[in-house]
């Protein structure tokens, strides 16, 4: 019996070459935007231990109590539980305290780009491998830093050629507040309590900031009303007064949205999101905040943070959805220069040895490997758009070939030492 048709798992997908400009110009632009802002890239493993996660993303949170993937080696006896990371900040953290970089230079701007895993119900912007443009500022408390990493997402959307963005801005303040507003919205809770759904009675008692993740509209309504940048302490509000006047002074637009808490349990103060209309459901194209106490939380100094992700899918589902065509921007992948076109099966030693030298030349040449007519080898050059085909056998004379330019039709006669000098 034949097995069945093997295809990728459920919530992951192929990235196909006609993709890959997509791919390139998003993380092409992202690059040189983050390096344009001091920023320099740091790529950490895939995994890391489950426990890390854990501390730093919180028990309670969707991503630690349902979506991880754990990992296993067969035969391993290991007593240590590694997952999948669902996303990159614990990561990086980790790696600011494992290489004591605050003692060569505390204040770190660092990111990576690459892949992120989370068990998600898929659908369309929701993957379970997904990837981010990941961006961690470790060593400071300034609060331009917060205006300063909204201000280079608006950057990079607007160079990505999306300007319907949309920034949601809130506050989660600092511990010290958070014990006082969090006793505040248990009594607002508390009466409504039955009326909320489960989880959200679960969520009461364990975190009770978790109720605003809510989707149930009966959660929502009776959640509705609660500030918590209202209910900050004086500094904290003056701190979220300054990140605003920053981001006004950068012209960088947003709207104020006091349900905003995000679905991480490190952050503090500062916090944000940033949506894109024609998303559908899955709309938040990345998000961030502040996390002052996470680098002490799992194991280092006191030191202020400020990060964000963006997802690149999402991204790339907007730029579709903008008609943001690639090659309007000039980041077609180039097509090769040159085709090898053989008469005859037994000069590919001839074939082999030409585009050997292109290549070392840094021309980029390909050939026929399908032993195809010259007729059908003429198709294939057209299909793959090369500048150039050279005819192989085709002249009276074995050290010459028939050079064709394919975008005038030209035919010129170059002697075989020749072709490398040719095309430079
Ligand atoms: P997050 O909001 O969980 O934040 O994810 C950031 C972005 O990643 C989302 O807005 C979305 O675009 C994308 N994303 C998340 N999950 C999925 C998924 N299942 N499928 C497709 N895209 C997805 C974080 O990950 C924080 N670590 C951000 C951060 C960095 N905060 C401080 N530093």
């Amino acid at each position: 019996m034949k097995d069945k048709a093997y295809s990728t798992p459920r919530g992951t997908a192929d990235i196909l070459p006609d993709e890959i400009p997509y791919w390139r110009f998003v993380e092409e632009t992202a690059r040189a935007v983050f390096e344009r802002y001091g920023y320099k890239e740091i790529r950490t493993p895939i995994f890391e231990e489950t426990r890390l996660f854990n501390r730093s993303i919180g028990n309670a949170t969707d991503i630690v109590s349902k979506e991880m993937y754990n990992v296993s080696a067969t035969g391993s006896d290991e007593n240590e539980s590694f997952s999948l990371r669902p996303e990159f900040t614990a990561s990086v953290v980790r790696s600011y305290i494992e290489h004591s970089m605050e003692k060569t230079q505390a204040f770190r701007k660092l990111y990576s780009i690459g892949p992120a895993f989370r068990h998600e119900r898929p659908q369309k912007g929701r993957l379970r491998q997904f990837h981010q443009l990941n961006v961690e500022a470790i060593g400071s408390t300034d609060p331009a830093l917060d205006a300063e990493i909204i201000q280079m997402n608006a950057q990079l959307f607007g160079e990505l050629g999306l300007n319907k963005h949309e920034v949601r801005l809130n506050s989660l303040g600092c511990a010290k507040c958070r014990v006082i507003y969090t006793s505040m919205l248990r009594k607002h809770l508390e009466p409504a309590k039955q009326g909320l759904c489960p989880n959200c009675r679960t969520r009461f008692d364990v975190n009770i900031l978790r109720v605003f993740d809510c989707k149930n509209p009966k959660c929502r309504e009776i959640i509705k009303g609660f500030s918590v940048s209202e209910n900050m302490c004086d500094e904290c509000k003056t701190r979220f007064k300054t990140v605003q006047s920053y981001l006004n002074a950068s012209n960088v637009q947003y709207r104020l949205d006091s349900a905003l808490v995000r679905g991480l349990d490190y952050y503090t103060g500062t916090v944000y999101e940033i949506t894109y209309p024609t998303l559908g459901a899955q709309d938040a194209l990345g998000g961030g905040g502040r996390y002052d106490n996470l680098i002490s939380s799992l194991g280092g100094q006191n030191l202020g943070a400020m990060g964000c992700a963006l997802g690149i899918e999402r991204i790339i589902i907007a730029l579709k959805s903008e008609n943001t065509v690639p090659s309007d921007k000039n980041i077609k992948l180039p097509d090769l220069t040159a085709f090898i076109a053989l008469a005859d099966a037994s000069l590919k030693e001839t074939a082999l040895k030409l585009l050997a030298d292109l290549r070392k030349a840094k021309i980029s040449a390909d050939t026929d490997y399908e032993s195809r007519s010259l007729n059908s080898q003429m198709r294939m050059a057209s299909k793959l758009n090369v500048k150039y085909v050279i005819f192989i056998g085709t002249s009276k004379s074995a050290d010459l070939a028939n050079v064709k330019e394919m975008h005038t039709g030209k035919e010129t006669q170059v002697k075989l030492t020749d072709l490398t000098g040719y095309f430079k």
